[in-house]
């Protein structure tokens, strides 16, 4: 696919492609997707609803700029969510403890529809961090949009009962727009959740902990942009701690048994959170759910975007005694700066974030259950890659943060080494390289899946901070976050599922993100061991035949060499799960392998690529045998020499996501000659 400078190199060098289809509708299609692109950053269309999918739960979140109550004196100008519920549980929106903070409640299995207004001054995207979602709904960058418009995240919740959240992932302004108060918890559960009784409602309390800086007028000071890079591969820390958006945050407690969400949504901090009255944190889940069986620590290392569920049973303090949440914050760098922070006096060198008193009531108190669940199968067995993991090297360089030497670059870039088959287990090592650059820890994230961390090597020289934070880590969870410490190299241990399509990696200290710490990756249909494209026939009529397998995508590398007046066959075969239901094929053509796309109708006409105008090529119900279909009748164009890219796809109940076809399915190249 060509990125945005080829797209318009493309367009000012002739229409190369509208001579070659010679089709009127073209070069209209051509000019008002150059519109498109002048008017936003980038020429895909916002999702919209699709008429087929019947939502559980439809809510409506509004980016926008409010000023709030957030420290004694003057208000404060935050950028927050704000929404309702439009259909379905009215719990499932709710604000967290009085906050600017919106929480997300569903039940896996749940169909969420979101429509996403955005009232911000500038462009952006929700990203679903830790849920699973098809690539046009996780919030990519590529799919930003601008103040205004609306975007409809319509996604099934396949998740396992966690803690995940959401935030903007706008291209170089996600620490921006984080930092502003963008930023919200997605909370799942599931049938063997419920079973487990664990402390709900009131007695499931999330604390989020963010440090910022506040000017006099108590307005949020970040740092200068567009990014002085000296400054910003530091990382932002913020001069005060806050838990749920709160400065000294204190609360009463039942003297019971509570969950307690810790989740760190700073830019680019980490710390070390203890209890004051000396109990071991009682760790019960982690970034992807719960564990499988509750693990103590005496204190929690969380970096940026890292959650950890922690039990706590107060059943045995007294009414009216006090506990503390401890923290201690450290820079990316790992130099201590708590004593630079402001906030509560220090307690043991830590600064408490946040106070528990006990009221006199006592609730019956529920013993934790030893078992809470069992992983997902997850088998170092199963690694296609033992003896050669996949090795990204985190480094920084002459102002550049960078894995394996790159940085960002088109939104829809990926090299050869950054494909994967979907289906396949594999091992990623990220090896920090501290040789040419700044000592600094790099928490590290992969969209659309989790992985476990199998190994961690630490520097041969590591410093005391360094280990001090490593005896704090939880690796004994699924995760989607991981931190790497500087020297460090870290094994996890991954499975690309659900989903194919274009995914992230990234540092998750926000402006390491913004600064281009960041790549895409390519999750490809696997099709093992299957002839999917062959040409035949006599040569006035080559006969193309694509298959189709699982995850719905069909998947191609191979180069086609067609004669002109070739005649083209999908076969579908049903192998996954779907593909015994009911659902729609679509055949999108790309002529001159440009982004000037056009799908093909079931009279065979192409159609530019606009969703309303889309049209399904092939319905089928129930796909039990091989499906077959001819996508050119008679005087296709595809009679013209050129070259073309196919994408062919198949969906369940949602018909019209062109997009999803294209954007998660490689094309087939074929050059008619
Ligand atoms: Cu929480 Cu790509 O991020
Ligand atoms: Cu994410
Ligand atoms: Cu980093």
């Amino acid at each position: 696919m060509l990125n945005r400078r080829e797209f318009l190199q493309a367009l000012s060098s002739s229409t190369v492609a509208a001579s070659t289809l010679a089709l009127g509708t073209l070069s209209a299609a051509i000019s008002s997707l150059s519109m498109a692109q002048s008017m936003t950053h980038n020429m895909i269309a916002p999702a919209t609803a699709t008429p087929g999918f019947v939502p559980d739960v439809e809510l409506e979140l509004t980016a926008r700029v409010e000023s709030l109550a957030l420290l004694p004196g003057q208000t404060t100008q935050l950028w927050r969510y704000v929404g309702t519920v439009l259909f379905g549980d009215a719990s499932a929106l709710s604000v967290l403890d009085n906050s600017h903070i919106p929480v997300i409640r569903a039940r896996q299995g749940q169909k969420f529809r979101i429509h996403f207004r955005n009232q911000l001054p500038e462009e952006s995207t929700i990203h679903w961090h830790g849920l699973h979602m098809v690539q046009r709904m996780d919030g990519h960058p590529m799919y930003a949009i601008p103040n205004g418009a609306t975007y409809v995240y319509e996604f099934t919740v396949t998740n396992r009962a966690g803690t995940y959240w959401f935030h903007p992932h706008p291209h170089e302004r996600t620490g921006f727009q984080v930092y502003n108060g963008l930023s919200g918890l997605f909370l799942v559960t599931d049938d063997n959740e419920q079973q487990l009784q664990l402390p709900s409602g009131e007695f499931d309390l999330p604390l989020i902990v963010q440090d910022r800086t506040f000017n006099a007028s108590n307005q949020l000071v970040y740092l200068p942009g567009p990014p002085p890079r000296n400054v910003w591969m530091q990382g932002f820390t913020g001069q005060t701690v806050l838990v749920n958006g709160k400065q000294e945050y204190s609360r009463t407690l039942k003297r019971t048994a509570y969950r307690l969400r810790l989740f760190n949504a700073s830019n680019a901090s980490n710390y070390m959170l203890r209890w004051s009255h000396g109990a071991d944190m009682t760790v019960i889940g982690t970034d992807g759910g719960l564990l499988e069986t509750p693990v103590q620590r005496a204190y929690l290392s969380m970096a940026p975007a890292e959650r950890i569920d922690v039990w706590i049973d107060l059943s045995q303090l007294p009414a009216g005694q006090d506990i503390s949440l401890l923290a201690e914050s450290f820079s990316p760098a790992l130099s201590n700066v708590t004593a630079t922070q402001t906030g509560a006096a220090l307690v043991q060198g830590a600064r408490p974030i946040a106070r528990f008193v006990m009221d006199s009531e006592q609730v019956p108190t529920k013993a934790l259950p030893p078992q809470l669940s069992v992983f997902p199968p997850l088998n170092l067995a199963d690694a296609i890659n033992t003896s050669s993991p996949r090795t990204v090297v985190l480094s920084m360089m002459q102002g550049q943060v960078l894995l394996n030497g790159r940085v960002f670059g088109a939104m829809d870039e990926y090299t050869e080494d950054e494909i994967v088959r979907a289906g396949t287990t594999e091992i990623w090592e990220f090896a920090n390289n501290v040789a040419t650059g700044m000592q600094m820890s790099h928490p590290m994230h992969i969209h659309n899946v989790h992985f476990k961390v199998i190994e961690r090597i630490p520097a041969a020289t590591e410093s005391a901070t360094a280990r001090q934070i490593r005896a704090g880590f939880v690796d004994d969870g699924l995760k989607d976050v991981v931190q790497v410490l500087p020297g460090e190299r870290v094994r996890v241990l991954l499975k690309y599922e659900p989903h194919a399509g274009i995914y992230l990696y990234h540092c998750h200290i926000l402006e390491h993100e913004d600064l281009g710490m960041m790549r895409n990756f390519m999750i490809r249909t696997a099709l093992a061991n299957k002839p999917v494209a062959t040409v035949g026939g006599a040569l006035s009529s080559a006969r193309i035949e694509l298959g189709i397998s699982d995850n719905n995508w069909l998947a191609l590398t191979e180069e086609l060499q067609a004669p002109a007046n070739c005649h083209i066959m999908a076969a579908i075969q049903p192998e996954s799960s779907h593909l015994g239901r009911q659902g729609n094929i679509i055949v999108v053509v790309s002529p001159d392998g440009g982004n000037t796309l056009l799908a093909v109708n079931g009279q065979g006409q192409l159609l530019p690529l606009d969703t309303s105008n889309i049209q399904v090529f092939s319905t089928v119900s129930r796909l039990t045998s091989r499906h077959e279909f001819s996508l050119f009748n008679g005087m296709m164009a595809i009679a013209d020499r050129g070259v073309y890219d196919l994408f062919v796809g198949y969906t369940v109940d949602e018909s019209r996501r062109v997009e999803d076809i294209i954007y998660n399915t490689m094309p087939l190249r074929l050059t008619v000659r």
